[in-house]
């Protein structure tokens, strides 16, 4: 039975580069449990795209000096090559500023517009007399009315994480200008939570056994006193409001970024040609639907994109079946550097495109998996890295693979070496790693990454201790053919550990895949394309599925195969502890530098 599964990936606001936090938070895992469902046969439609808009982009791109078009185009251009260095294998990586999705974003406004759900009221804002402007969400700072932090936020405080309204701030000044703004009255479209709560606890109360505690938690105790939520904004950067009358207002862009989600897959649909096809996805019963996103954003995820959905069921179909609601919400908590809170403004992170210069992506991969923060908060250090790089990828996985493969190049004329009968002890780890499919891949599906990659090391180990018992280079001298059943066996754990590990490890893996001997791709290939036609013109990171060719089962590898010449998988970092303690020092200096 082949499943059909929706990948939907937090969109990151086109800001500032990404760093390890964004990738423990959401695209790692999502890329790990796409790339895994792929390999088994499964069909996987992967989206996201670069949040454009809003007071994130504006805010930021005033302080700079440039407009909110400029940075967003750059640090979206960023995005694309970040994330296909670092692998992350999106069917499609778009951005909010398309055509295609201001249309499906006014159509959603619209059609929940025309059903009764919106309402419009006069609210009052913070209003900049200085600046002659309303100051929206992050364009004002103060207090949070939860838990005193001093710098909140107007839209949320990153201390505690409560969502909030400016004007609950105590003591709000401007952001720009450090003013204390005053209250002034601006009209504004409503979504009428309310009227979604009775679905939205049916929704949260029924076939939830699969979410975390933490996930269901948060999103139970929001349902039952939801509000109105205004949806427009007092702005001009974002999507146009659909009616006479808000020329100068903006959809408010958390409305439409989830709205990215459907928009992204109907895209994607347009681009390969096949209009329709995004439906599969979205208005088929069967299909699962799992947003990878960090904890700050579950309410809008678990309630408010919901709650979006529910009310635009059957927009662009027939109207016969409900549209698919999130299937899972696998959020994650968030990863500290170095034992303290990231900071973007202190500049107290580890910035992807910048470690992407000095090491490879699979132990950038590795590192950040070991640490997810599945359940809890975790922590990036950079002695961990540099001891998970060395002693596990290099030492356990790739110096089994290296040492196997010459020696087999060596002594077996280049090629998998024809097999004796297999010995008890070589039946029980080749059945270890076949049984494994099943162990590996199950914690896998239920979205248990750092278990999954455990479980798939704890067979590298059971291989390395084998292959010391069996000693092939030893044996190599007193019984060649019992030495070429050793070597045979080990050969074929590693081939079904290349594909076990290939979720996490794609970049090692593929070129395993070359050195075993076997032609073509163990994945497709990810390509930066530019699109002109109804997506306005713009750049975006795309996957080619179909070349996927290895699978997730024991492989079959054959005796006699040609094996090529390897490379080793992996670089050890620092030859010497010194040197390792250098490497480490050196990152940690890196830490809160200033940047020009
Ligand atoms: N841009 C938001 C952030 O970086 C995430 C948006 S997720 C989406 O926190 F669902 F709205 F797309
Ligand atoms: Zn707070």
């Amino acid at each position: 039975m082949t499943d059909t599964i929706h990948v939907s990936v937090a969109w990151p606001y086109a800001n500032g580069d990404l760093h390890v936090g964004h990738l423990a938070g959401a695209y790692l895992p999502a890329d790990m449990f796409a790339r895994y469902h792929r390999l088994k046969g499964n069909r996987v439609l992967m989206v996201s795209g670069s949040d454009a808009h809003g007071t994130p982009i504006s805010v930021e791109a005033d302080r700079r000096g440039v407009s909110a078009a400029e940075l967003f185009q750059h640090y979206h251009r960023r995005f694309l090559e970040t994330q296909r260095a670092v692998g992350i294998s999106y069917d499609l990586f778009t951005h909010t500023d398309t055509e295609n999705h201001a249309r499906v974003s006014q159509d959603i406004f619209r059609t929940l517009n025309e059903r009764g759900y919106l309402y419009r009221e006069t609210q009052r804002q913070l209003y900049s007399e200085t600046e002659g402007r309303f100051l929206p969400d992050r364009y004002v700072e103060g207090e949070c009315p939860v838990c005193h932090f001093q710098g909140a936020r107007g839209d949320q405080c990153d201390n505690c994480g409560s969502l909030l309204d400016a004007l609950e701030l105590i003591n709000p000044r401007s952001k720009t200008d450090g003013s204390t703004p005053v209250v002034r009255e601006t009209e504004h479209y409503f979504l009428n939570l309310a009227a979604f709560i009775p679905a939205l606890r049916e929704y949260l109360a029924t076939g939830k056994e699969h979410w975390r505690t933490s996930v269901l938690n948060v999103s139970r105790s929001k349902v039952d006193d939801l509000r109105g939520r205004p949806i427009t904004r007092d702005i001009d950067w974002g999507i146009p409001v659909p009616v006479d009358g808000f020329e100068g207002k903006r959809l408010y862009v958390w409305f439409e970024a989830v709205i990215g989600y459907l928009s992204a897959s109907i895209e994607w649909a347009h681009n390969i040609g096949q209009p329709d096809a995004w439906k599969d996805w979205w208005y088929n019963p069967a299909a699962r639907i799992y947003n990878f996103i960090g904890k700050d954003n579950i309410e809008f995820h678990t309630i408010i994109w919901p709650a979006e959905l529910i009310g635009i069921s059957g927009l662009y179909d027939d109207g016969s079946r409900p549209i698919n609601l999130p299937y899972d919400v696998p959020a994650n908590e968030f990863m500290n550097i170095e034992g303290r809170k990231f900071s973007k403004s202190r500049n107290w992170a580890v910035w992807v495109p910048d470690i992407l210069e000095r090491y490879d992506p699979d132990a950038i991969r590795y590192a950040i998996l070991a640490a997810l923060p599945e359940s809890k908060d975790s922590d990036w250090s950079w002695a961990e890295f540099v001891a998970a790089n060395n002693n596990e990828l290099v030492g356990a996985w790739g110096n089994l693979v290296h040492r196997m493969l010459t020696f087999a190049r060596k002594n077996f004329e280049g090629r998998v070496p024809e097999p004796g009968p297999l010995n008890g002890d070589d039946q029980g780890i080749l059945l270890r790693s076949e049984n494994a499919f099943e162990t590996v891949g199950n914690l896998l599906s239920a979205v248990k990454l750092r278990a999954a990659a455990e479980e798939a090391m704890n067979v590298v180990r059971e291989a390395n201790a084998y292959l010391d018992r069996r000693a092939p280079w030893k044996r190599i001298k007193e019984d060649r053919a019992d030495a070429a059943t050793a070597v045979y066996t080990v050969l074929r754990v590693i081939d079904n550990l290349k594909v076990l590990l290939a979720p996490f490890l794609p970049f090692s893996a593929e070129r395993l895949h070359g050195y075993l001997g076997y032609e073509g791709q163990l994945f497709g290939d990810q390509v930066i394309r530019r699109y002109d036609e109804a997506t306005r013109t713009h750049e975006a990171l795309t996957y080619d599925a179909t070349k996927v060719s290895g699978r997730w089962q024991p492989g079959e590898l054959p005796a006699g195969q040609a094996l090529r010449e390897p490379a080793p998988l992996f670089k050890k970092l620092g030859a010497t502890p010194a040197e390792e303690a250098a490497i480490i020092e050196a990152e940690r200096a890196r830490l809160g530098a200033e940047v020009s």
